[in-house]
């Protein structure tokens, strides 16, 4: 299915860079990305895409860079609807290690639909046996026409080589993806689901994430931390920071710290924690904060204001609580956010960092 996308949305239009200009469309792009896919009568998920994919099997996906951080993400929204999910690095991916049948939907998550380890991945798994499903923001990409279902993501063009407003539009699109396979929306998870576009443009209206910038321009390292959903935002967090700002940035679940990051952290490496809710999940992640905050770290919360992590954080970024999977779309906004200011601030050059290509057809 085709957009209404107006060729003067591939130019900057005010913006210094096509990045901010991006990170700014999220609103419109996930808007789009739901437009005519929530049917109000029967309240549920509907993705004419998908129209005659019926599967009950397993789901693998194969993805890479931004994409396989928005692959994890929808593994885990998958198996919270109950569908056994897994990601795969595309590159790692080999169908005779896996197991891989008839009953398996094989998932490639590609932006550009050309990526050539996601293809080869996804050929693969054809080969094996499996029902193949691209996840793109091309329409007629090699993915989408490979493959035997298209589910688009319509976020519109992506200019930027750091992907931001194509992730946001992966993650909900994968969302939506998750109800569809797996348990059905509830009534609040629909209102919530609608109210994302929403809550980030409050998120790029609020932002603190300059002043973060300012105040830690000048560190020797930053690092990402999460736990369920947020694990693939700190990890695309730190992605995101790299890429751009040619710094040392790592992202990590949580409960790994202690397991040999910790020794890497100083006074100088700030460490960003998004932590979302007050459920066990909150106060496990709280409990690395305190640990990072003991070795005099400084620590920059993500946060809904749900739980106390302010009490143990330098700085907080706000979110609105939306709860789920949903506030992992927001904290992610802050994140790119943050990397794009820092990366201006260093002077990068942030639409086409150094040695990285928007998408990478060789394997
Ligand atoms: C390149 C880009 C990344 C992107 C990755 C996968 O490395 O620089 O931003 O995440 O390819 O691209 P795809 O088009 O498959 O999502």
């Amino acid at each position: 299915e085709t957009v209404a996308w107006d060729p003067e949305d591939a130019e900057k239009s005010g913006y210094d860079h096509y990045m901010l200009k991006e990170i700014h469309e999220q609103p419109k792009a996930l808007r789009q990305c739901l437009r005519g896919r929530i049917d109000d009568l029967d309240g549920a998920v509907d993705l004419e895409d998908l129209a005659d994919l019926d599967h009950e099997g397993p789901v693998q996906f194969v993805a890479c860079g931004t994409s396989y951080h928005a692959a994890l993400f929808g593994a885990e929204r998958l198996r919270e609807a109950g569908v056994r999910a897994q990601a795969f690095l595309a590159s790692e991916y080999a169908s005779d290690r896996v197991p891989i049948d008839d009953e398996t939907l094989v998932v490639g998550v590609t932006q550009s639909g050309e990526t050539a380890d996601t293809l080869r991945a996804l050929r693969e798994a054809a080969r094996a046996g499996a029902t193949t499903l691209a996840v793109t923001n091309t329409v007629a990409s090699s993915a989408a026409r490979e493959c035997d279902h298209a589910l688009y993501i319509r976020a519109g063009p992506e200019i930027g080589v750091a992907a931001t407003k194509t992730f946001a539009s992966q993650q909900l699109a994968l969302a939506l993806l998750a109800f569809t396979l797996g348990d059905g929306p509830t009534r609040e998870e629909l209102e919530a689901l609608r109210d994302i576009p929403g809550q980030v443009r409050t998120v790029l209206e609020t932002t603190d994430a300059r002043a973060i910038a300012e105040e830690y321009a000048d560190a020797d390292a930053y690092f990402f931390i999460g736990r369920g959903y947020h694990y693939s935002v700190a990890l695309e967090g730190a992605l995101k920071m790299k890429e751009i700002t040619y710094r040392h940035a790592e992202g990590f679940a949580a409960g790994e710290l202690k397991h040999g990051p910790l020794a890497l952290v100083t006074e100088n490496t700030p460490v960003f924690a998004v932590v979302t809710g007050d459920d066990e999940t909150a106060r496990k992640t709280i409990g690395n904060v305190k640990e990072v905050e003991a070795r005099d770290a400084p620590v920059v919360a993500i946060t809904d204001g749900e739980s106390d992590v302010g009490r143990y954080a330098d700085h907080v970024l706000e979110i609105p609580a939306v709860g789920d999977f949903g506030s992992s779309v927001l904290a992610n906004v802050q994140l790119q956010l943050v990397a794009y200011w820092v990366a201006n601030l260093l002077g990068r050059s942030i639409d086409k960092p150094r040695n990285l290509a928007k998408s990478v057809t060789v394997e």
